[in-house]
C-alpha cells in the first residue's frame, strides 16, 4: 500500500528519499513522485508506474534541496496517473503533501473549496487536505493550518508536508496510517510509513501515536496532539538489520522468506519453551496471566493468510486447550456487532503487520466492549501492538515479500505455543505439554528436508503452469492450509484457485471436476486421511489430475495420484507448518513459470491500511 518517506538534514534529500521509495516498494504501489525545497522553490516530479521511472525522471531533472517528501501511491480515488500521484500542490505552489489513507469526507471538502475558488489538478482525496492547509494559512501560522486542516478531515492518515514558507520544516501527522521518525546523527531525522525506509541510516525511531503530528526542524523534533499540545515521545531501537531487509543472492524476497522458515521456528520459540516440563513461556502474556487463567473463550480476528493461520489455531486451541474459539474476518466483526463476555473473553489481533485496518478495526471494537484484548504480531512497535493489552511477537523478522510465508508459519509457531500456555493453564497433562514442544523443536530439521525439494516442486509447477483453475483441498487442521495454498496461487500466479475443507467437494465443487481442471490435496496420515483419501479417488474418477501431499514412506497415493509431494511426519495439530511449505513453493515456482514477478503481485499491497 501508499509509502512516504521524508528527510531534512545535511544531505542531498532526493538520494535519501528515493533509497527510501526502494525499500517501500515491497509494500505495492503504482506510481511515484517526490517534493524537495529549496529556498523559494519546491520541486516536485512524480511518475505513474514504478520508483525506476521516478528515478529516471529526477537524473533527467536533478533538483537541489535538503529537505523533502515522497511517496508511493496505491490508487483509492482516482486512477494511476502522474496527475493523481503525490505530492499534491495547493493552488500557489506554496506547498506539498503526500498522504496515505482516506480522507473519507473529501468530497464535501472538495465541493466547499471549489466553492470558495480553489482549483484542483487531481481526482485524488489527497488534494483537499492541501488547498485546506492553504486556506487556513492564509491566517494563521502554517503550524497552525497544519493542525486546524486535520481537525477538519475525517478519515485516515499519515501525512507530510513541505513548504517554501518555511523551507527548514517538515510537518508529519497521523491518524490510523503508521508513520515513524527516524533520528538520525548531526540533527537530521527521516520519516517512514514503515521503518524499513529508514534502517540504513538509524535504528534509533519514535513511532507516532493517533492522532499526533510532529515537526522536524534543524533544531530538533517536536511532537503535540491536533489541539497543539506537547506530547513526550520515547525513542525505542529497530533491532533488525540491513541484512534482513535486502534480497542478498535471492532472485526474489518470497524465497528468501520461504528459505527462512526453519529459523521461524527457532526464533519464535527461543526461550519460549520447556520440553521437560511440558510448558510454554510467553513473556508478553506475563502481564495478563491472571486474566487469561479466567478466560472462557476466545475470538481470533485477523485478515487474509493471518485469518487462515488463526483457523489453524482455532483447532489447537479448541482441542488442546479445550476453550471454545472462534475466528472471525476483522472486516466482518468490526460492523456485526459481535456480543462479547468481557472478563470471560478474550479477543486476539493476528497480524504481520499490525498495522492492517480491518484487523486494527475489530480489535477497537473489541476493546470499546471491555474484552482482554492480545496481539500474534510481528512487526515489533506497529499499532496494533501499541493498542493491545498484552500480546506475542513471532520475531520472523521482516517480511518484504507481499505474499505472507514466514509470517504464517510464525503465526502457526506462536498459535502452538499459546496452546500448550492456555492448555497446562487448564486440563493438558505434562505429557501433552512436552510432546507438543519436542515436535514443535523439531520443525526445523523438517522443513529444511522440504526446502531441499524445491527443484522438483519446481518441474511440478513447470508441468501445470497452463492450469486456468485448481481446487485445493484438506479437512480439520489442513483445511485452512488448504485456503491458504489457494490463496498463494491467486495472488502471485494468478490462477483462479479454491480452497477448500475435502468434505465439502462432493458439495458443490465436484460439479467443476475434468482433466483441466487439477486438484491439490492435503493428505498427510492423521485422524481423518482415510476420508481425504476417498476424496482424492472422487476427485480421479471425474478425471482431474491430482496432487497429493501425504507423508514420507506412504507411497499408496502414488497409485491414485498423478503427482505426489512427500513431507516428513510431525503430530497432526503441527502438521500444517509443514504442509504449507511445499504449496507455497508451488505457487512460487508457478508465479515464475508463468512469468510474473512474486514479489509485486498486481493490485495487491503488503499491508492494507485502508479499509
Ligand atoms: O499484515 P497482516 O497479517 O494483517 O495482513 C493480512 C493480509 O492482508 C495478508 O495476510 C494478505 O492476505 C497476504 N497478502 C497473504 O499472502
Amino acid at each position: 500500500m501508499c509509502g512516504i518517506v521524508g528527510y531534512i538534514g545535511a544531505r542531498r534529500a532526493e538520494d535519501v528519499l528515493l533509497d527510501g521509495l526502494r525499500r517501500l516498494e515491497y509494500r505495492g504501489y503504482d506510481s511515484a513522485g517526490k517534493a524537495t525545497v529549496q529556498g523559494e522553490a519546491i520541486h516536485v516530479v512524480k511518475t505513474p508506474g514504478k520508483v525506476v521511472h521516478l528515478t529516471e525522471a529526477l537524473a533527467r531533472t536533478p533538483a537541489p534541496g535538503s529537505v523533502g517528501i515522497a511517496h508511493t501511491r496505491w490508487a483509492t480515488h482516482g486512477e494511476p496517473n502522474q496527475a493523481n500521484a503525490h505530492p499534491h500542490l495547493d493552488c500557489r505552489g506554496e506547498l506539498a503533501i503526500v498522504h496515505n489513507g482516506i480522507i473519507e469526507n473529501y468530497d464535501r471538502l472538495k465541493r466547499g473549496l471549489i466553492e470558495r475558488g480553489h482549483a484542483f489538478r487531481s481526482d485524488t482525496d489527497t488534494e483537499v487536505v492541501a488547498h485546506l492547509i492553504e486556506e487556513y494559512a492564509a491566517k494563521l501560522p502554517l503550524e497552525e493550518a497544519f493542525l486546524a486542516a486535520l481537525r477538519d478531515v475525517v478519515g485516515t492518515f499519515g501525512i507530510a508536508v513541505v513548504s517554501r514558507r518555511e523551507p527548514r520544516k517538515l510537518y508529519a501527522a497521523r491518524r490510523g496510517s503508521p508513520l515513524v521518525v527516524g533520528v538520525g546523527v548531526n540533527g537530521e531525522y527521516f520519516l517512514g510509513s514503515d521503518p524499513a525506509a529508514l534502517i540504513p541510516y538509524t535504528r534509533d525511531v519514535v513511532y507516532l501515536g493517533d492522532d499526533e503530528a510532529v515537526v522536524l526542524t534543524d533544531e530538533g523534533m517536536e511532537t503535540f496532539s491536533f489541539d497543539r499540545t506537547r506530547i513526550q515521545k520515547q525513542r525505542e531501537q529497530i533491532n533488525w538489520t540491513v541484512d534482513e531487509i535486502e534480497r542478498g543472492r535471492f532472485p526474489h524476497f518470497m524465497l528468501k522468506e520461504m528459505t527462512e522458515q526453519p529459523s521461524v521456528i527457532v526464533n519464535s520459540t527461543r526461550g519460549r519453551l520447556d520440553v521437560d516440563n511440558g510448558l510454554a513461556k510467553l513473556g508478553g502474556l506475563k502481564d495478563v496471566d491472571d486474566r487469561l487463567r479466567k478466560i472462557e473463550r476466545l475470538s481470533l480476528v485477523a485478515c487474509g493468510s493471518a485469518y487462515l493461520a488463526a483457523m489453524v489455531g482455532e483447532y489447537m486451541l479448541e482441542e488442546y486447550a479445550e476453550i471454545p474459539t472462534e475466528t472471525e474476518l476483522g472486516s466482518e466483526y468490526r460492523y456485526r456487532k459481535p456480543i462479547l463476555d468481557p472478563g470471560r473473553e478474550a479477543v486476539i489481533a493476528v497480524s504481520q503487520s499490525g498495522e492492517t485496518a480491518d484487523t486494527l478495526g475489530a480489535l477497537r471494537e473489541a476493546k470499546e466492549k471491555g474484552a482482554l484484548t492480545l496481539g500474534i504480531v510481528n512487526a515489533v512497535g506497529s499499532t496494533i501492538t501499541r493498542e493491545t493489552d498484552a500480546g506475542v511477537y513471532l520475531h520472523a523478522g521482516p517480511e518484504i515479500a507481499v505474499a505472507s510465508t514466514k509470517g504464517f508459519v510464525g503465526q502457526l509457531s506462536v498459535f502452538a505455543l499459546l496452546t500448550v500456555l492456555l492448555g497446562r493453564q487448564r486440563r493438558m497433562s505434562q505429557a501433552t505439554g512436552s510432546r507438543i514442544a519436542a515436535e514443535l523443536a523439531a520443525l526445523p530439521a523438517k522443513i529444511e528436508r522440504i526446502l531441499a525439494q524445491s527443484d522438483r516442486i519446481k518441474a511440478l509447477a513447470k508441468k501445470y503452469a497452463n492450469a486456468q483453475s485448481m481446487l485445493y483441498l484438506g479437512r480439520k487442521y489442513n483445511a485452512p492450509v488448504a485456503l491458504e495454498g489457494a490463496l498463494k496461487l491467486k495472488e502471485i500466479a494468478y490462477i483462479h484457485a479454491e480452497g477448500y475443507a475435502a468434505g465439502e467437494m462432493k458439495h458443490g465443487p465436484i460439479a467443476l471436476l475434468d482433466p483441466s481442471f487439477p486438484v491439490l490435496a492435503i493428505a498427510t496420515k492423521d485422524s481423518i486421511y482415510e476420508k481425504v483419501k476417498s476424496n482424492l479417488e472422487e476427485a480421479k474418477a471425474r478425471r482431474a489430475p491430482v496432487i497429493a501431499l501425504t507423508n514420507e514412506g506412504n507411497d499408496e497415493l502414488v497409485r491414485i495420484a498423478d503427482d505426489v509431494i512427500f513431507v516428513p511426519r510431525t503430530i497432526e495439530m503441527l502438521a500444517p507448518i509443514l504442509n504449507v511449505i511445499p504449496l507455497q513453493l508451488f505457487a512460487y515456482h508457478m508465479a515464475v513459470a508463468r512469468g510474473y514477478d512474486p514479489d509485486k503481485p498486481r493490485n495487491l499491497a503488503k499491508s492494507v491500511t485502508v479499509e
